[in-house]
């Protein structure tokens, strides 16, 4: 899109509806705050030229999308919808821009296709104000238009008179609007906020704009619900279900096998290779890349996991910023946590539980496990309860298991410690000291065996 138009996302609000002090444009859907989408939407169509009006509890909105950093405006008081715009306009007149797109950060649906044809449609048709309009069945809080005597206006739900505006109908406000800069930077100091709700209104630009003599225009977008914002915790879920279908039935259409699909959340930066079969209930999350071949069962949670070539990945497992290499086998009841690796042909069992540690090719840790700061070697054999001691109370310290070493059950590794390659290891041992490679260490009090009296 022409390189003169800029976007702005209004984001400032504290979204009093949704009875909660985190900002509402943090709420997730799938695992991405609300915000993300809004401006993966506009990226897709303007890159980096979108710029995102923030509020309520603002330092949290900016640690939260480090990579925004430098596109944020601050609106340290919340009074309305246009004071927003009119914080921003300095920096979208400096950036020299003729137009800007802005939307509400709380319509998450809305895709960059939509957002894209409005806007050239707009443009071909030299609006100086376009606004988006949807149909609703009831207009319900939203913004009402109310078309009389051959001119638009917006009126907010809470001003609505009916004596003077007519009955209402179902046509509502979008949120979504293209204004042309020089046209609407005057009409900023005429917004008042003598309203219900004391607040300026971006939506008073229409009949402002009007009454200019500028030229207004709503774009209907029929009863399109992407449109639709989110102010409830009930219409934060709808709107995730609506994205949870929209998602799982894209990678149906792109052939992974999705079985109990209605109970399978896969967020929308997941990949899945074609073929792929998965099972819900299961959730999917983040950066999360699933290769080729490769099942997972129901019962999982995935969050910022590479899962390889033909892996399959058992019931009831959570993974959680971890890798998992071509042909291993997790599960099921396992538990990856940050940083644990499995190299390729690895296999984990139930209730392994692994953090910041590798497990080399081929290595097996099938049963009852905590391995901790810990690097194993390839076809090392973890037996059943082994454990990691890593943790003296203050420190983390780290375990190396040589390759092809073989832990006997009921272990416990005090780190720092080095057990070498083909070492052997007693079950029941408490092992404080390194164990050189091919050795045998038992550290354990001897079996005593009497006669009973
Ligand atoms: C707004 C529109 C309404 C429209 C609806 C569509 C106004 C006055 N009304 O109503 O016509 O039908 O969206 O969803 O614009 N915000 C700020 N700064 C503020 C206030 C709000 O950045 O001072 C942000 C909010 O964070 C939110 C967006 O603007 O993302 C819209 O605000 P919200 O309070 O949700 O407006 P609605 O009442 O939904
Ligand atoms: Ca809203």
């Amino acid at each position: 899109m022409d390189k003169r138009i800029g976007a702005l996302i209004l984001a400032a609000g504290k979204g009093t509806r949704m009875k909660s002090d985190a900002p509402k444009v943090l709420k997730t859907l799938l695992g991405e705050p609300m915000l993300w989408y809004g401006e993966q939407a506009l990226a897709a169509l303007l890159g980096e030229r979108v710029l995102t009006v923030i509020g309520h509890r603002a330092e949290a909105v900016e640690a939260a999308f480090p990579e925004l950093a430098g596109r944020f405006v601050l609106q340290a008081e919340q009074l309305g919808t246009g004071h927003a715009l009119s914080v921003a306009m300095p920096r979208l007149l400096d950036a020299g821009y003729s137009h800007v797109l802005v939307a509400n950060g709380d319509a998450p649906l809305v895709t960059a296709e939509s957002l894209g044809a409005f806007a050239e449609g707009a443009l071909d048709a030299a609006a100086d104000v376009a606004f988006v309009s949807i149909e609703l069945p009831e207009p319900g809080a939203y913004g009402r238009v109310v078309r009389q005597g051959g001119a638009v206006r917006i009126v907010e739900a809470k001003d609505y008179d009916v004596s003077r505006d007519g009955p209402a109908t179902g046509e509502i406000n979008a949120g979504v609007y293209l204004l042309r800069l020089d046209a609407v930077a005057p009409l900023l100091a005429k917004l008042r906020n003598d309203n219900k709700s004391g607040e300026y209104y971006i939506t008073d630009l229409v009949a402002l704009g009007a009454a200019a003599g500028l030229r207004v225009m709503a774009v209907n977008r029929g009863d399109d619900p992407a449109y639709l914002g989110i102010n409830s915790p009930r219409e934060l879920v709808a709107a995730e279900e609506a994205l949870r279908r929209r998602i799982v039935d894209a990678h149906l259409d792109a052939g992974v096998v999705i079985r109990a699909a209605g109970a399978v959340r896969i967020g929308p930066r997941v990949t899945v290779a074609p073929g792929v079969e998965l099972c819900g209930p299961l959730e999917l999350y983040g950066e999360t890349h699933v290769a080729a071949g490769a099942t997972v069962f129901s019962h999982s949670v995935l969050a910022n996991v590479a899962i390889g070539a033909n892996v399959t990945v058992h019931s009831f497992c959570h993974l959680q910023d971890a890798r998992v290499a071509a042909g291993c086998q997790v599960g099921p009841y396992a538990r990856l946590r940050p940083g644990a690796e499995l190299l390729e042909g690895a296999r984990i069992g139930n209730f392994v539980e692994m953090k910041k540690s590798t497990l080399g090719p081929g290595a097996k840790a099938s049963h009852l496990t905590y391995l901790g700061d810990a690097t194993v070697g390839a076809g090392a054999n973890i037996g059943a309860g082994t454990i990691t001691c890593n943790y003296d109370g203050v420190h983390k310290h780290k375990t190396v298991i040589g390759a092809h070493a073989f832990i006997g059950s009921n272990s416990a590794l005090v780190a720092p410690v080095t057990i070498g390659d083909g070492a052997l290891v007693g079950a029941g041992s408490v092992i404080t000291s390194d164990v050189p490679g091919g050795a045998l260490a038992l550290g354990r009090g001897r079996q005593v065996t009497k006669q009973r009296k």
